[in-house]
């Protein structure tokens, strides 16, 4: 089979690896990938937005199937492109991931058909929502409606704060377009846990936990960002919560999309806050995280092109989804200035100590090859994953592996996975 990945991130790296084990595999591309998938596929200049060049390639090359790693181009109708001309493609088509694609829209999914979720109002008039935001009592949060990089939510503790994200987030659009709407929503306080999952539209195969960090800086200060690490499983994620989640959220939502006329295919990542009154959706994600799939993939036992062709087929209950029974912990290291300014282009030197080193990852995400060697090109770099047999080892063995890798302005978090400590 030839397999053709669409991204340029972690996650994307994490997926061409995974494939890259499937016995049905001979072949992987990826648009436009970066210097470390180009271990395992060739990778092709064309960019995630460009959908009628990713067709026209895809049909040259006799592509069998697509993968589409990113947000954007699902959001877009990449998939709803390659279904028209006939092509075999991994993701949802572009009415079923508008439950990433607007985040009004996935809150009154989630109220008309009882899922549990925080208090929220909608906007698309500012005056409403400084006159709603006059009345209200803080913290709250304010969400930018649409895709914004994972920046388009603010915690606001006071009115002249939520002035503020209105002004930023509606009148100034400093999300663009994602901000013609916004959601006002509850603050809820609790342990973060993001749990991955494969559709086929009807049955919904839900993966091993992970939590992610957010936050640029050590204790979860600083910027929010794309994510800083992650680790897997959440000792947080008891029987309790997953039986809990099970009944009222992970089925729930794929009959609801159903209902609405919105058959999902592809991944649901549902963010989950663990509240004191249980479990509720932070958000809905229509792709693989990153990095959750950093340190999701490499603990899946299956072959994952089964696992795709049978989300695409509608035979996701013929499969039986098995993980280790150990641990992972990613931890990306990241170029400093992150996630506002940084320097790019800087070589990376260390890379070789993880070939032929098992359990150890380095999934490039803002690389590129030169004459120089491989050198920086964004914010988050790579992420280091290790797996131990239980979080502590995984945790210990990443941190080494840190070590290994160097670049003039590389930064990492240095307590990712300092919650495995409190479980
Ligand atoms: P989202 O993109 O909706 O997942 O939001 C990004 C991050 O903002 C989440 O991972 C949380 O850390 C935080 N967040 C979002 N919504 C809320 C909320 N209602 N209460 C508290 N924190 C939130
Ligand atoms: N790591 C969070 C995300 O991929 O959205």
């Amino acid at each position: 089979m030839k397999v053709l990945i669409v991204g340029s991130g972690g996650r994307e790296h994490a997926i061409a690896w995974k494939v890259s084990q499937s016995s049905k595999v001979d072949k992987i591309y990826c648009a436009p990938g970066n210097a470390g998938i180009e271990e395992y596929a060739e990778c092709v200049d064309i960019g995630a937005m460009e959908f009628d060049e990713l067709l026209a390639f895809a049909k040259e090359k006799e592509i069998d199937l697509t993968v589409i790693g990113m947000d954007d181009p699902l959001v877009g109708g990449v998939v709803d492109v390659f279904e028209a001309a006939g092509m075999r493609v991994f993701g949802p088509r572009k009415n079923a991931a508008f439950l990433e694609g607007s985040k009004a829209f996935s809150k009154d999914l989630m109220k008309k058909y009882n899922i549990p979720t925080a208090a929220y109002e909608n906007f698309d008039d500012p005056d409403k929502a400084i006159a709603y935001l006059e009345k209200a009592e803080f913290p709250l949060v304010l969400k930018a409606d649409g895709l914004a990089l994972g920046k388009g939510v603010l915690i606001c503790n006071t009115l002249e704060e939520a002035r503020e994200g209105v002004k930023a987030i509606m009148l100034d659009k400093q999300f663009g377009d994602a901000g013609t709407q916004m959601v006002v929503e509850e603050f809820m306080t609790g342990r973060e846990v993001s749990v991955l999952s494969y559709v086929d539209g009807k049955t919904i195969k839900t993966m091993t936990s992970a939590q992610d960090h957010k936050r640029a800086l050590d204790g979860d200060q600083g910027l929010n960002t794309g994510g800083m690490g992650t680790f897997s499983p959440s000792p947080f994620y008891t029987e309790e919560v997953d039986e809990f989640c099970k009944k009222y959220v992970y089925q729930a939502t794929v009959d609801a999309m159903a209902a609405e006329g919105r058959e999902f295919k592809g991944i649901i990542f549902f963010g989950l806050m663990l509240t004191e009154k249980g479990p509720k959706v932070l958000e809905y994600n229509a792709r693989f995280g990153d990095p959750e799939a950093q340190v999701v993939l490499p603990r899946m036992k299956n072959d994952i092109v089964e696992v795709f062709e049978a989300c695409i087929d509608g035979t996701l209950d013929q499969i039986d989804l098995q993980f280790e029974d150990n641990a992972a912990v990613c931890v990306v290291l990241a170029s400093e200035g992150y996630p506002v300014a940084y320097d790019k282009g800087l070589v990376i030197s260390g890379l070789d100590a993880f070939k032929e080193k098992d359990g150890y990852y380095a999934f490039h995400a803002g690389t590129k090859k030169t004459d120089k060697g491989i050198v920086t090109n964004g914010g988050r770099v790579i992420g280091i994953t290790a797996k131990g047999a239980d979080l502590k080892e995984a945790r210990a063995n990443a941190y080494d592996a840190v070590k290994w890798v160097d670049f003039a302005n590389k930064y990492c978090r240095n307590d990712i996975g300092k919650a495995i400590d409190e479980a």
